[in-house]
């Protein structure tokens, strides 16, 4: 089997857990493709961005991707476990002081990473939205005035703080998935959920050694 990684954090925090299952990836420097010892799973390290297009395409049958890159993508998974680290915000920011919206004149102007979604809840809301697509440090936009709001991933508030900004609004929250490829599930579903099955255990484990 074959399950593809972000680069990152995530990739850290996954390879823990799949360690605690005796998978374990060996990974040396700027090695982007991983087999565990006893072969059974080879482990693939993409960008975040990117990790959506392998699974979709069937290079990895499983991925761990969070659910905002997920929904990007506008591809469909299979969702098979919600992993216990990465949950966070999705929030509407501007510069502090600034009103909450423009108000119903004005056409809302954001830069974020997160296009699809931007669109689609402010447009589910019948707002009008002029998105701005920005691949990282959002936070930028407001300060230089490319736009006076963004959306963004929001965990501690220390990136906004930093940058004079504040959350004028909780759009959602957003979790690390366990993704598999919908074809490939339906080949290989009694050792995908035996995988599954594992890597439960062990976060249970976890859970209960506190
Ligand atoms: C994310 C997000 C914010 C920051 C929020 O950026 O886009 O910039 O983390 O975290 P905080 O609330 O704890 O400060 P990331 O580090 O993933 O990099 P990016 O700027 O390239 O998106």
């Amino acid at each position: 089997m074959t399950i593809a990684l972000p680069k990152g954090r995530l990739f850290e925090k996954t390879s823990t857990i799949l360690g605690r299952c005796g998978y374990n990836l060996t990974l040396g420097d700027r090695q982007l493709v991983a087999e565990e010892e006893g072969n059974k799973l080879r482990a693939i390290l993409v960008k975040n961005s990117d990790l959506p297009t392998y699974v979709h395409h069937g290079i990895a049958g499983l991925g761990v991707c969070g659910s905002d890159v997920i929904y990007e993508s506008g591809y469909s998974f299979y969702e098979l476990l919600t992993m216990p680290f990465g949950s966070t915000s999705i929030c509407l920011a501007g510069r502090r002081g600034e009103p909450d919206s423009p108000g119903d004149a004005t056409m809302l102007r954001v830069a974020t990473k997160f296009t699809r979604f931007t669109r689609d809840i402010f447009h589910s809301r019948g707002m009008a939205v002029n998105v701005i697509r920005l691949d990282g440090s959002v936070e930028l936009a407001p300060v230089l005035g490319l736009a006076p709001y963004i959306v963004d991933l929001v965990e501690t508030g220390s990136t906004l703080t930093a940058h004079d900004l504040e959350v004028k609004e909780t759009l959602g929250r957003t979790s690390v998935q366990l993704i598999a490829n919908p074809a490939f599930y339906k080949y290989h579903f009694e050792a995908v959920n035996r995988f599954v099955d594992r890597l439960r255990e062990a976060m249970d484990a976890t859970d209960h050694a506190g």
